[in-house]
């Protein structure tokens, strides 16, 4: 390649809202999904991985076409055999299709699943919002309705974000009714709106024919205003919605989850009934997860009737509130013992102790590119190493290596043969 040819190549960037996570962050990343499998094995959700992309038909019908997801969010494209994809926006319309597709109400009811990984999302990057982004996201799907799912999704989440240790938790639970008491109250809801509708927002005007429960949500100064005097959906609920939530507030109570009512609160999807919720916690102005029920989606997708009631916590968002808040989680490396060699004979026959090192399970760190010996015994110190091996010319030839004490200096040579037990006895 030519000098301007080079010059001219230009240093390609990240895609916007899609983020490296290098490796000083992944402790944390791995403290996170520690965390949430711990939790999902207690709770006996079981682990399911769905495909990155699916048929877009399948976020339409489930998410619903008039929903910002499916609207504006959605990375969409044809394929050179021209199916439309995207690539999921969420997890639950895809639970719900494999679900459907693999016959899983065999394995028994409830069925409790748990997935996390990468999801996609075509918004306008800002804190908390990213166009590739995790979830932790957890479903139970059963037979009927009973509000104890509901109140067992939000305790394991609850149980998440406490053993991260994050501060001052709340979750902000709602009903939304089913599709017996709903059109009653959106009939409601869009009369109070249309009094008002020169005060609203671009946005909400045209909301208010499409999904006129939306308009709780917005974002808009002035629509959040005209909101203090709408109407709520638990005036409203039928005598089971209204029995189902209240058995799912004492579910709350029994086990002391920190929830609090929130009359306003609609999710951004179409698919919820009953339950909705989201978990906020002090330090950060967004929720780090939401969910709620979803009665009919197994049937909209075209399955049997299977209610079901899930959440998802989008990691990011934790990972900033723990950020925000100052958390300590203790996530020190634990520092290895260091080995260290001196002349090419040694060299080579580290990788030999380095390997008997890894069968009897001693973690040791090394710098078998580095050649001085200072320098070894400067990034042994600065690794925080309790232990140096040093191995040399000497020690090669006699079948031996010395045993260094970091912290006191003290030295032994010992024979090779009972490095792994001198090493053990050291450091219990
Ligand atoms: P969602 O509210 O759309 O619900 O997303 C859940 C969480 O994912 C949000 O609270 C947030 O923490 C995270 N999240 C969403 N979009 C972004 C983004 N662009 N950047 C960063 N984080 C984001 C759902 O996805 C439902 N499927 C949850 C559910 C499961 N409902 C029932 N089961």
């Amino acid at each position: 390649m030519t000098k301007t040819a080079k010059a001219k190549l230009q240093q390609i960037q990240s895609v916007k809202g899609m983020h490296d996570t290098l490796p000083a962050d992944q402790p944390l990343w791995e403290k996170i999904r520690k965390t949430a499998k711990t939790v999902a094995d207690f709770y006996n959700f079981k682990r399911i991985d769905v495909p990155l992309l699916e048929r877009a038909e399948l976020y339409e019908r489930g998410i619903g076409a008039d929903t910002d997801i499916v609207e504006k969010q959605m990375f969409l494209f044809s394929t050179r055999g021209k199916e439309r994809l995207a690539l999921r926006p969420e997890f639950t319309a895809g639970i719900a299709r494999a679900f459907i597709e693999h016959g899983l109400s065999q394995l028994g009811s409830p069925l409790k699943l748990f997935s996390e990984g990468p999801l996609f999302r075509y918004e306008q990057p800002q804190a908390g919002r990213y166009r590739q982004f995790h979830q932790l996201n957890f479903e139970i799907i059963s037979n009927d309705d009973d509000p104890i799912y509901d109140a067992q999704v939000m305790i394991a989440f609850w149980r998440i974000v406490e053993s991260l240790k994050i501060k001052n938790a709340s979750i902000a639970v709602n009903s939304i009714g089913c599709k017996n008491c709903r059109p009653a109250y959106r009939k409601q809801l869009t009369a109070y709106y249309k009094d008002h509708k020169d005060q609203l927002c671009e946005d909400c005007r045209r909301r208010l024919e499409t999904n006129p429960l939306r308009l709780l949500d917005c974002k808009e100064e002035k629509c959040r205003e005209l909101k203090k005097e709408a109407p709520i959906m638990i005036d409203h609920l039928c005598s089971h919605c209204h029995d189902h939530f209240k058995l799912v507030l004492e579910y709350l109570e029994e086990i002391k989850a920190p929830y609090a009512l929130d009359p306003y609160l609609v999710r951004g999807l179409d698919y919820y009934t009953k339950t909705v919720f989201e978990l906020t916690a002090e330090g950060v102005d967004f929720s780090l997860g939401g969910g709620g029920r979803y009665d009919y989606l197994m049937e909209l997708l075209g399955g049997k009737n299977a209610p079901a009631v899930g959440f998802a916590a989008g990691v990011e968002r934790i990972i900033e509130t723990i950020k925000a808040q100052n958390v300590n989680l203790g996530l020190k490396e634990k520092a290895k013992i260091f080995l260290i060699y001196i002349g090419d004979l040694a060299k080579k026959r580290c990788l030999t102790i380095i390997e008997d090192m890894r069968r009897n399970g001693i973690d040791v760190a090394e710098s078998l590119g580095k050649e001085s010996l200072k320098t070894q015994l400067n990034l042994a110190d600065k690794a925080g190493s309790p232990l140096a091996l040093i191995f040399g010319q000497k020690e090669a030839f006699e079948d031996s290596i010395i045993i260094r004490d970091m912290t006191t200096g003290a030295q032994e040579t010992v024979p090779l043969k009972k490095l792994a037990e001198s090493i053990k006895r050291r450091l219990v």
